[in-house]
């Protein structure tokens, strides 16, 4: 089992964030979680969690939010606690993953700026060549956000857009989340069942069912 570190920034999209940790508490890994100022606002604003200021009480909001099967699981830091085991390519994370992940965390990460937590535990994961993912958001995308991401995917970083694909066939808002999710777990290398896998059959074809 491992350790993983998450990042929870200021885009939108904590409900991909939310289920990511408790896929992978369900799968028996152990999770850092870090969530920036920005980020305990946006998570206010589309979950109904309260973090506090500056997200200062998630880990009091933690039992309620994720239930106590995955809080036990996670350790959690706060923005400028540069301290933090996942500030050193010694802590033994396996894998970063900034879930959402918003332009202005892309941008400083990209350029090495390290002003927090979260973006330290990602230019960790990229000088120690680990498996860096971001799970971006955005729209329209910039040049400026084009150029990060290009500029990330060449350092070896997995981009992973919030942005869900339709030909799945969701029925519902949790299996259009879970369908990307499940990309993140592929990302990581880790068996998973969330999400469908792509059969090859056009639904409407003569003779097949459609997607399974
Ligand atoms: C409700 C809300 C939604 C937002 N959604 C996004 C988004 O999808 N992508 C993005 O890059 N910024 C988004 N922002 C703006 C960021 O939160 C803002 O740029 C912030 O400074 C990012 O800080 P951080 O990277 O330290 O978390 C949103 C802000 C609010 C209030």
């Amino acid at each position: 089992m491992s350790r993983y570190f998450i990042g929870l920034t200021g885009a939108s999209g904590h409900l991909y964030g939310e289920r990511l940790m408790r896929a992978l508490a369900a799968l028996g890994h152990d999770l850092d979680l870090a969530l920036t100022p920005a980020g305990a606002k946006v998570l206010r604003h589309e979950l109904g969690v309260d973090a506090g200021p500056e997200g200062a009480e998630l880990e009091a909001s933690l039992p309620r939010w994720l239930g106590e099967d995955t809080a036990r699981r996670v350790r959690v830091f706060k923005s400028d606690e540069i301290e933090a085991p996942a500030s050193s390519g010694t802590a033994g994370i396996a894998a970063v993953i900034l879930c959402p992940c918003s332009m202005g965390t892309l941008a400083r990460v990209s350029a090495g700026f390290s002003s927090n937590l979260v973006e330290r535990a990602a230019d960790v994961a990229i000088k120690e060549r680990r498996p860096l993912l971001l799970v971006v958001r955005e729209t329209p995308l910039s040049e400026i956000h084009l150029e990060n991401l290009l500029r990330m995917a060449r350092l070896g970083a997995q981009v992973l857009p919030a942005m869900p694909g339709f030909y799945q066939r969701p029925e519902n808002l949790a299996e259009l989340v879970d369908q990307l999710v499940g990309k993140i777990l592929d990302g990581l290398g880790l068996e998973h069942e969330l999400g469908k896998r792509w059969s090859g059959e056009l639904a409407g074809d003569p003779g097949l069912e459609g997607c399974s």
